[in-house]
């Protein structure tokens, strides 16, 4: 398939984590998003590496590992090793190209997919010198911190500014952040094929089955 919708399990029932993974599984999910937060790097702390190894054992879907935390340099190693297929830090959170360049490089090299998230603010130009060691880039669609967010659609200009450079390079784009069906098929458009999707999936209002098809069946018509 061309495109990929990863629910995001901070939108979920803690409770029933296993479920949750299953419903987007058997809902034809592509990946499954873990939002790591350390209550430094944003206000909040959500869940950590034993969740992530408890999720791969949940999971047989890839675990797109989003770090929204400080100093990742001290954290990428351990999430690989916790079955994170892909390990995304943020620029923001990295003191300069060449710690991120190490950082990107460890990734990789531990077998994991390597991302770096964009906050709003932060521009596409960021990218510049490392590209090359990039599998993922996650475009930030709204601050990150919480699920439940209205989207930004003043950053589908940098999502299309990073699809063009991130095509010939065969790195995936990625949106996060107020994705439901009325904003998919706008990110798919400006050249997204990666779509992390909270509240729009895990909601007290539908099921997980109904709000995969209604964002499936919005990115049909995209
Ligand atoms: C926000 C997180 C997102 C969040 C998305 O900081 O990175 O992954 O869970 O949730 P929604 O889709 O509800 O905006
Ligand atoms: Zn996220």
């Amino acid at each position: 398939m061309r495109y990929c919708i990863a629910p995001s399990i901070l939108a979920a029932d803690f409770g029933a984590i296993a479920d949750a993974v299953r419903q987007a599984e058997a809902a034809g999910a592509g990946a499954i998003h873990v939002d790591v937060m350390d209550g430094h790097f944003v206000p909040d702390i959500s869940l950590g590496r034993q969740m992530v190894e408890r999720l791969r054992l949940a999971a047989t879907l890839p675990l797109d590992v989003h770090l929204m935390v400080s100093n990742p340099e001290r954290h990428v190693e351990s999430f690989v090793r916790a079955g994170a297929s892909t390990v995304t830090v943020h620029y923001e959170a990295v003191r300069d190209v060449e710690d991120l360049t190490r950082l990107l490089i460890a990734i990789r090299s531990g077998g994991a997919r390597s991302g770096i998230a964009l906050k709003p603010a932060t521009d596409a130009l960021v990218l510049e010198p490392v590209w090359s060691h990039l599998d993922q880039v996650l475009v930030m669609t709204v601050e990150p911190g919480y699920s439940g967010q209205a989207f930004m659609p003043e950053m589908l200009t940098k999502v299309q500014t990073v699809a063009a450079q991130a095509a010939a390079r065969g790195v995936t784009v990625a949106v996060d952040g107020g994705i439901d069906e009325r904003t998919i098929a706008r990110c798919a458009q400006a050249g997204a094929t990666f779509f992390v999707a909270g509240s729009s999936v895990y909601s007290p209002r539908r099921t997980v089955a109904v709000g995969m098809t209604a964002l499936q069946a919005a990115l049909a018509l995209a």
